[in-house]
C-alpha cells in the first residue's frame, strides 16, 4: 500500500510500479509514465504527508482511502489539502495497479455480466467510457464504479483529484475499476 509506520504517524511513500516505465507502450509512453509517477505521484505523496502532519497524527489513524470516504472526520483547516493530495495519491496508486502490460483480455465473471447488462457488451462499454472521459474539462478522472445505493455499475467522472470514495458527494464505491489519467502522448497536463 506504500505506507510505513514512523513513530505514531503514518507516512506515505511512492509505491513502486508493478511494471517497467516502458511496458505500457504504445498506449502510454515511457516519458509520460515517468512524469506521472516520479513527479506527480511523488508530489502527492509529499503533499499528503505534509497535510496529515499539519492536522496531527490523532486525526488520521486510518489508511487514506478510509479518510477520503469520510473527509468530514478531518479538521476543516486541512480538509481541502488532504482531499487534493490524498486523492492524488490514492487515484494514482489505483491507476497504476489496475493496468497490466499486454492485457488484451476483457473482464470476466460478475464484472463481465454487469457490463453486458448495463452497456450491452465490452466494446460498447469502452466506447461509452471513452466518450465520458473526454468530457472532463481540465484535470480529472473517469471511473467505472459500483453504486451501492442502486446496486449497479456506472461511469462517473471526478474533477481534479477528487476521489470517488468521497461519500459527502456521492455514495459510489469503486470496484477494481478503470481510471484514466488525462495524460497520454497528446496531453501532458498535470493530473
Ligand atoms: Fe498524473
Amino acid at each position: 500500500m506504500g505506507t510505513q509506520i514512523i513513530w505514531f504517524m503514518v507516512s506515505y511513500q511512492l509505491p513502486k510500479l508493478p511494471y517497467g516505465y516502458d511496458e505500457l507502450e504504445p498506449f502510454i509512453d515511457t516519458e509520460t509514465m515517468k512524469i506521472h509517477h516520479k513527479k506527480h505521484h511523488q508530489a502527492y505523496v509529499d503533499g499528503l504527508n505534509k497535510s496529515l502532519e499539519q492536522v496531527g497524527s490523532a486525526s488520521h489513524p486510518q489508511y487514506i482511502s478510509s479518510i477520503l470516504s469520510d473527509l468530514k472526520s478531518i479538521p476543516e483547516s486541512g480538509r481541502s489539502a488532504i482531499n487534493f493530495f490524498g486523492g492524488g495519491f490514492e487515484n494514482h496508486r489505483l491507476f497504476w495497479e489496475t493496468m497490466i502490460p499486454n492485457a488484451d483480455g476483457k473482464p470476466e465473471g460478475k464484472l463481465e455480466d454487469s457490463i453486458d447488462v448495463y452497456f450491452d457488451n465490452f466494446e460498447n462499454f469502452k466506447k461509452v467510457f471513452s466518450e465520458k472521459a473526454i468530457t472532463i474539462q481540465g484535470s480529472g478522472w473517469c471511473w467505472l464504479v459500483f453504486n451501492q445505493t442502486y446496486n449497479k455499475i456506472e461511469i462517473i467522472t471526478t474533477p481534479n483529484q477528487d476521489s470517488p470514495l468521497d461519500s459527502s458527494k456521492n455514495s459510489f464505491v469503486r470496484i477494481g475499476c478503470l481510471g484514466t489519467c488525462i495524460l497520454s502522448k497528446v496531453s501532458k497536463q498535470k493530473t
